[in-house]
């Protein structure tokens, strides 16, 4: 007969929440919190503006990105009045690599909805701030812990890791996540939210790190189960992952003879809505030839096929685009806007526009 399948070791479903687990984590935090330009020092209030635009610039997006972002966005748009005056071209064009660019257009229709309906205020709850543009559940924990001291908890996959570890939960991401959620939510104490929510973020971006854990120096070395079973490093485990499905294209790099290149813009709706492209084919499985690929060129013209592709991972699939180039005569209308090649850089182009122009102007050097 077969022995039974081992089954993973479950919390059980009340495990004890560790005492002094907050206070420890927010003495840790105190000495040794990462200094950010969104994080209010010496007890200043924080302006709810500057959390809710730094949460909405990390979502998906390491810290050390968003930095330089936050600081030209607070210098350019200093209040949610100013963001929400700005005409939504020059947003997506400051927000251009950063990637996710549904992030700035609902930056946009948020700023616009607080400086109007909710006359430049915030709401202060996890429901409210749930309601407006481009905000989630993480994010609206953040938003009202941070800046308005709720009891809430931004469970995000660093906290996911850190919450999995501290109850050596085995039981596999994603189906593990609810529990996990409510564990992270037991653990957040009444006093200092905003703090401690931050000083968790800050555990699973540093100490608690995916794949070597500094267990040694962690505050919570004495109370965590999975250092004390030792498998801390293979925490949590994860479902097996279906790979991404692969897309193809031939994006057309048409060039006039000033130089200027043609550009075009993307439906307001779906991937990259409403950025500026190169345009190119639609995207699908099959690989293009560039003969029937010709229906979709912009214009006529004698194309030719660039050497290598142009690769991109999206959340759901991954893209390579060959880039074919050729000339286009100046008198010629075309629909589309023309731009001058040391204009680019200041057009909102998204990363993957970027490498194709990138990927072009080094073939034809
Ligand atoms: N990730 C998301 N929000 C964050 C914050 N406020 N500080 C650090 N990392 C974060």
């Amino acid at each position: 007969m077969l022995a039974p399948m081992p089954q993973a070791r479950r919390a059980p479903e009340s495990a004890p929440i560790p005492k002094h687990a907050a206070r420890r984590l927010l003495a840790w935090y105190d000495a040794s919190a990462r200094e950010l330009p969104w994080r209010e020092r010496g007890g200043a209030p924080p302006d709810p503006y500057r959390v809710w635009l730094s949460e909405i610039m990390l979502q998906q997006t390491r810290v050390a990105a968003v930095v330089p972002y936050f600081a030209e966005f607070i210098r350019r748009w200093p209040t949610v009045e100013a963001l929400a005056a700005a005409p939504l071209d020059e947003v997506l064009a400051a927000w251009a690599g950063l990637g996710y660019y549904a992030r700035a257009r609902n930056l946009h229709a948020c700023a616009r909805r607080v400086a109007g309906e909710l006359g430049g205020k915030f709401p202060a709850t996890e429901e409210g701030l749930c309601a407006l543009p481009g905000i989630g559940p993480y994010t609206a924990a953040a938003i009202a812990a941070i800046a308005f001291g709720a009891r809430a908890a931004a469970v995000d996959g660093n906290v996911l890791r850190v919450i999995a570890r501290l109850f050596a939960v085995e039981e596999p991401l994603p189906a593990a996540k609810p529990r996990l959620a409510a564990l992270a939510k037991a653990l957040t104490p009444a006093t200092r939210p905003g703090d401690y929510a931050q000083a968790i973020m800050d555990l699973g971006a540093t100490l608690c790190a995916p794949r070597d854990p500094d267990c040694g120096a962690c505050p919570w070395r004495g109370i965590c189960a999975a250092r004390a079973r030792g498998i801390a490093a293979r925490l949590p485990v994860r479902a097996a992952k279906r790979t991404r499905p692969i897309r193809r294209g031939i994006a057309f790099w048409a060039q006039r003879g000033d130089g200027a290149v043609l550009l075009r813009r993307r439906p307001d709706s779906g991937l990259l809505g409403g950025m500026m492209e190169i345009p190119s084919t639609p995207w699908r499985a099959e690989p293009w030839e560039l003969d029937e690929a010709l229906d979709a060129a912009p214009l006529a013209s004698r194309w030719r096929l660039l050497p290598g592709t142009v690769g991109h991972d999206f959340t759901h699939f991954r893209l390579e685009l060959a880039v074919a180039a050729g000339r286009a005569r100046e008198a010629r209308k075309v629909p589309g806007e023309w731009c001058a090649l040391d204009e680019l850089s200041a057009r909102a182009l998204p990363t993957l526009m970027r490498k194709v122009t990138r990927h072009a102007l080094a073939s034809l050097a």
